[in-house]
């Protein structure tokens, strides 16, 4: 499967978010990564539905949502309709999450689902089927610049494993950590969907950096 490269606007200064993205989608982005958080699920707030739609007003770039939101049934059909194209609830929000999951599928969406560190990867095997994306989180939720908790390694050659086993297709992504120092190291332990925010985003030169973490994914 083709890498992709997500980046976190998380991290984008927002007194010039458009040249920021702009920056991004010339170094070569294949999707913006958009966290929503609420308070309740993560201890910070970001934004809601209307972030994609200043998004697509900016960027003909695909948009993807992480909710981390208690509520995530509630605001999928605004994310949606706000033009985002993959949505990332966590399993952890909801004890009915597969209602979660087909909720996005019946409405048209690309269905993912996060586990935050110590979530057991199999969790994710009952919603195999609904599946396009699992992404597993190498930092705990709600805050850029975090540092990559080790055992997420182990964790990803597991869940590919699992998914080589049961349904090839479904990408795995990796959120939190992400630098040009370990990208090549994921990508090898079976990560084809990138989200990095500080790496981009605080770098010097953000288009420079989207190339070079795109180049390193195209060579490996
Ligand atoms: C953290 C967010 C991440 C964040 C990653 O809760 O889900 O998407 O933007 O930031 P970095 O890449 O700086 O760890
Ligand atoms: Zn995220």
């Amino acid at each position: 499967m083709k890498p992709l490269l997500a980046p976190s606007i998380l991290s984008a200064n927002y007194a010039h978010l458009e040249e920021d993205v702009k920056a991004a989608e010339r170094g070569g982005a294949d999707y913006f990564h958009l966290d929503i958080m609420d308070s309740h699920f993560v201890p910070n707030i970001t934004f809601g539905p209307w972030i994609a739609k200043t998004m697509k007003s900016i960027t003909d770039v695909p948009l993807d949502a992480h909710l981390m939101i208690t509520k995530p049934r509630e605001y999928i059909p605004q994310f949606l309709d706000s033009g985002v194209e993959l949505i990332y609830p966590h399993i952890e929000a909801s004890y009915d999450v597969f209602r979660t999951v087909q909720l996005i599928k019946d409405l048209g969406g690309k269905a993912g689902i996060t586990l935050n560190p110590a979530t057991p990867v199999s969790t994710v095997f009952p919603l195999l089927d609904l599946l396009d994306s699992v992404m597993l989180m190498n930092v705990c939720p709600g805050f850029g610049g975090q540092s990559f908790i080790p055992s997420s390694m182990a964790r990803i050659t597991e869940l590919r494993q699992l998914l080589d086993d049961h349904k090839p297709s479904v990408r795995v992504a990796i959120d939190g950590g992400v630098n040009m120092d370990n990208i090549a190291e994921l990508h090898k332990a079976g990560v084809d969907f990138f989200i990095a925010g500080s790496a981009v985003f605080k770098s010097d030169n953000i288009e420079e950096t989207v190339r070079k973490f795109k180049e390193i994914l195209n060579n490996a």
